[in-house]
């Protein structure tokens, strides 16, 4: 799998498996399908109630933890105590550290200090690198001038259909990488005529086209599945390139 490089000298793989709405049996059992197709990235977060699912399946795969990037997140109900939080968040993980550590949703004024006492958890090695979530551009300059450390990601909605253009240029002429959450539209525009007809031209599925939109766009798409098919089929999108003139039409919409 390809990866991304992160404004902290590590990389990310750049296709995630996003863990929300899957819970108990059905998120452990879905995480193990997702490692043994080749998933190397996991999103998870506290507010998903599945981090014990997701750390379980970890450990039985019987892959090298350093061989997976895993990601969790701080809810904001939590920002007054982030370093109990994440602590709490690897015991159930049964983890020693994250890959990544993003405030989830950005609440007022808040961020300065927070992220403050984020680059501090890093620091000590409990989160290698740390970031954001559904943050605007306002909010993003704001914490950039006043911070030592730039955010690694924002991690946001997106889809051609629901796309901040101006944001995303933001991010990566900043080096901050963007992830995006349901990047199937939650399942909702898979039956769009363009990306139908394109995914044909192609021999994928619309999934697998718009996956690849991300991929081509160096965004990093976090696919959620609870069925073997689907997660696999997703992961099969390294094999093809979208032309530039059908990229332009996916943008478009
Ligand atoms: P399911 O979990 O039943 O497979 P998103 O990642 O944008 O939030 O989309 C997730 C939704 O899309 C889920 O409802 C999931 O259903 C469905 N989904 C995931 N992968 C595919 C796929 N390859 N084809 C069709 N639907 C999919």
């Amino acid at each position: 799998m390809e990866k991304f490089p992160l404004n902290t000298g590590a990389n990310i793989p750049s296709l995630g498996f996003g863990t929300w709405q899957l819970h108990g049996e059905g998120c452990y059992q879905a995480v193990r399908w997702a490692l043994e197709t080749g998933y190397r990235h996991l999103d998870t977060a506290r507010i998903y109630g599945n981090e014990e699912q997701v750390g379980r399946a970890v450990k039985d795969s019987g892959l090298k933890r350093a061989d997976i990037f895993i990601t969790t997140k701080l809810w904001p109900s939590d920002f007054w105590q982030p370093a109990r939080a994440l602590k709490a968040s690897l015991a159930r993980l049964g983890l020693d550290y994250v890959d990544l550590y993003l405030i989830h949703w950005p609440r007022w004024s808040a961020e300065v200090k927070l992220w403050r006492d984020l680059e501090e958890l890093r620091h000590q090695g409990l989160a290698k690198a740390i970031g954001v979530s559904n943050f605007s551009q306002e909010l993003l300059t704001k914490l950039i001038d006043s911070a030592a450390t730039k955010p690694a990601v924002n991690q946001i909605e997106l889809t051609p259909y629901h796309w901040d253009k101006p944001l995303t240029d933001f991010c990566q002429e900043q080096g901050i990488v963007v992830e995006a959450y349901s990047p199937l539209g939650r399942g909702n525009i898979l039956k769009d005529p363009v990306l139908t007809r394109l995914a044909n031209k192609y021999a994928k599925t619309p999934a697998q086209l718009l996956l690849r939109w991300n991929l081509q766009h160096t965004f990093v798409p976090l696919p959620k599945s609870g069925h073997q098919d689907r997660i696999k089929q997703n992961f099969d999108v390294f094999d093809f390139q979208i032309d530039p003139a059908d990229m332009s039409l996916v943008d478009s919409l």
